[in-house]
């Protein structure tokens, strides 16, 4: 559906370059929660900018469904715009409108016939849940509620993507989730393709199928949410992926812990409880459990345990290689005999 070939982007700032894409290639999927995830200044916005033609590459191409954005004529683009949604951290929208005219002005913008309003109106505010809400102004509304009529206007001409730049990041975590679902709900309902920037590793976890880490203006790794939390393979995406687990033992548990401190990852089909007990029945080994966490990815169960291990080293010994096995991932964090 959108597709990034060799994308560079170069601004000039007091006449120096700065590069806010760096050869970018990247492809997103029809129907996709796709999530961009990275620190301030990684080039993010810049991306999402490019979708939509508010931005234009210094180099390569992108397009939208096949069609290359560069050999777009300015009344072609502004078409294609249409059909993209947009939503903002600060939600843009007009103080002095209510909710209904808030939306009535983005449906004017659509070339959308005004006696077709009242219907779309009504259509758009029970959407995104907001009945009974029409004749507020912004002022009257909580920043979810806002957001909510901002999602209400970027669907007014029944686009098939919505972009979203931090959408989630002025809001509280509980209204966080509550916005979360209502786009997971538009994907699944409306297959709206949705392409979500955010820093917070949370919201990439709670709705994105697939997830790019930007840093530094590239992008350095591509995966399914799953693979991303449970095999993260570039440093900035471990970062991210161990400040969202917070499993970390205290330095004095580690240095007064006799026995081999080890940490186990397992995922969905093969539990880490059940792996340990079977371990100690085979081994006549001790083993206490230090810290530990379960997470759910989309449903699917991910954790982390941090265990030590004791008995006679042999014993300990074999007992590791097993473990190694079953779970392939482990990690051997201290060894005091
Ligand atoms: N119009 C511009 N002129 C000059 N530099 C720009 C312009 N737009 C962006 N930049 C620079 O490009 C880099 C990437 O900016 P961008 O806004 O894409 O980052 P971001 O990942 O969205 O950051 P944030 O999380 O803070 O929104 C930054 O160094 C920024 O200062
Ligand atoms: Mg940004």
């Amino acid at each position: 559906m959108i597709e990034f070939k060799g994308i560079t982007k170069r601004f000039v700032r007091d006449r120096t370059p700065i590069f806010a894409l760096r050869d970018v290639n990247l492809t997103i999927q029809q129907g996709e929660i796709f999530g961009i995830i990275g620190e301030s200044g990684a080039g993010k916005s810049t991306l999402l900018r490019l979708i939509n033609g508010l931005e234009t590459p210094t180099q390569g191409t992108v397009k939208v469904s096949g069609i290359n954005l560069s050999d777009l004529s300015k009344g072609s683009l502004r078409e294609l715009r249409l059909n993209i949604g947009m939503i903002f951290q600060h939600f843009q929208l007009i103080q002095s409108r209510n909710v209904a005219d808030n939306i009535a002005f983005a449906l004017k913008a659509a070339g959308v016939k005004r006696t077709d309003f009242p219907q779309r109106i009504k259509e758009l505010v029970s959407l995104v849940g907001l009945e009974g809400f029409e004749t507020n102004f912004p002022s009257q509304l909580s920043g979810g509620q806002k957001q909510r009529v901002g999602i209400a206007r970027a669907l007014a001409n029944n686009p098939s993507v919505l972009l979203c730049d931090e959408a989630t990041s002025a809001l509280d975590p509980v209204t966080t989730l509550q916005i979360l679902e209502l786009l997971k709900d538009l994907n699944e309902r409306l297959g709206l393709t949705i392409i979500l920037i955010t820093h917070e590793i949370e919201v990439v976890k709670q709705i994105c199928h697939r997830v790019a880490v930007m840093a530094q203006g590239e992008v350095v790794e591509v995966a399914s949410t799953y693979d991303l939390f449970s095999q993260p393979a570039h440093d900035v995406t471990k970062h991210y992926v161990d400040t969202a687990l917070q499993i970390e033992l205290p330095e004095r548990i580690l240095r007064t812990t006799p026995g081999k401190i080890i940490r186990l990852q397992f995922t969905g089909e093969k539990t880490g409880e059940s792996t340990l007990s079977e371990a100690i029945k085979q081994f006549d080994i001790s083993v206490s459990i230090l810290h530990g966490k379960v997470d759910y990815i989309q449903n699917v169960a991910f954790g982390v345990l941090i265990v030590s291990l004791t008995g006679p080293t042999l014993h300990v010994n074999k007992a590791l290689t097993w473990l190694e096995e079953q779970l392939h991932t482990l990690e051997v964090i201290q060894d005091v005999a």
